[in-house]
């Protein structure tokens, strides 16, 4: 049997280059040779942002209008959004009954965004219900690998316990979903830290040229290198961890020799960075003017997507009906 890839994205904003030289492109190189199930976990989302709402709509179109403009493709993947799909309700309400609550208390990041997430209620059960909800999203389409960050791992483990559970008690009917882990370059915000939403530090898919350029001045350097006569060390400068991720071998030597011998200063090398970004986003960014001018063509993205992903669900649900003689 080939081997199925699934994978859920939450509609939190629009996506940055972290997220594509992270998960994106990860998503794109699976579908090569995979059967690829893709979605966008709105239910997911509202876990976190139940109170307002008002934009998640917009959220999960303009997610989708990135990940088509970056290259996943929909005659290739499954691309679908989980709302559309009832059956993840319904199959997560029978594994919320399979479910130990102990088993969903001590998953860290649980505890962890508890603690660390203020201002929000997270005493919600959808809450703590949500790594049920996205084992249901996986066991949906029996998917073998899922390709996750290193945070969602305890999230895989508690699908793979509960997986193993439901298996015994009824009938092996899943395969125990693998994380798939890919070596994800570490992708520094403007700031210096990682690259993320929460931080205010992004470079969006959307952003224009002139918008990049402008972050990429004010972007954090070697700060031991002060003047443009000092020399400095590429290797604690988050510019040139952009430069790893995204130049060309020439230009990365090229800033790393010059770097430390103080021949290229922080805005001739900023400004290569700034190429480099932009000569990477401009085929997504002519992709996406083009699907911003077709609204129809998106909502067939989706209405293809949902049904496929629909016969695949109906398919399961009728399995597990009859496993557990419901
Ligand atoms: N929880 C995942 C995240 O925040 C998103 C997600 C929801 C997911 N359902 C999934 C990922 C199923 C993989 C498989 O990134
Ligand atoms: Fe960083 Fe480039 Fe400046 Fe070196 S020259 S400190 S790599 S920005």
């Amino acid at each position: 049997m080939a081997t199925r890839v699934v994978s859920g994205m939450q509609p939190s904003g629009v996506l940055h280059l972290g997220n594509l030289l992270g998960a994106l492109d990860n998503f794109i190189r699976l579908q090569a040779d995979h059967e690829c199930f893709y979605f966008i976990a709105d239910w997911h989302a509202l876990s976190t942002n139940f109170e307002d709402t008002s934009k998640i709509r917009l959220y999960v179109r303009e997610m989708l209008i990135d990940w088509l403009a970056a290259g996943l493709d929909p005659e290739r993947s499954t691309l679908f959004i989980q709302s559309h799909v009832p059956e993840h309700a319904v199959l997560y309400l029978l594994l919320s009954m399979i479910t130990p609550v102990p088993w969903l208390e001590r998953n860290p990041t649980y505890k962890e965004k508890q603690e660390n997430i203020e201002g929000r209620d997270l005493s919600t059960y959808g809450f703590l219900g949500y790594p049920v909800l996205q084992a249901a999203d996986i066991l949906l389409y029996k998917g073998n690998c899922v390709p996750v960050g290193m945070d969602q791992l305890p999230h895989l483990e508690l699908t793979r316990e509960i997986t193993r559970r439901f298996n015994g008690l009824y009938k092996a009917i899943f395969p125990e979903p693998q994380a798939l882990l890919t070596e994800i370059p570490k992708v520094p915000g403007t700031d210096g830290r990682k690259m993320s939403k929460s931080y205010n530090n992004t470079i969006n898919l959307s952003d224009t040229e002139a918008q990049i350029r402008a972050k990429l001045k004010t972007m954090v350097t070697d700060p031991a290198r002060v003047r443009r006569t000092d020399k400095g060390n590429p290797d604690v400068c988050p510019v040139f961890a952009l430069h790893k991720s995204l130049s060309s071998p020439t230009v990365i030597d090229q800033v790393n020799r010059e770097c430390r011998t103080a021949e290229i200063g922080c805005i001739d090398c900023k400004k290569l960075s700034a190429d480099a970004i932009v000569a990477r986003l401009s085929p997504i960014w002519e992709k996406r003017r083009k699907l911003e001018q077709q609204p129809k063509l998106v909502d067939d993205v989706i209405e293809t997507g949902t049904k496929r992903a629909s016969l695949v669900a109906r398919q399961t649900m009728a399995e597990i009906h009859d496993a557990m003689n419901i």
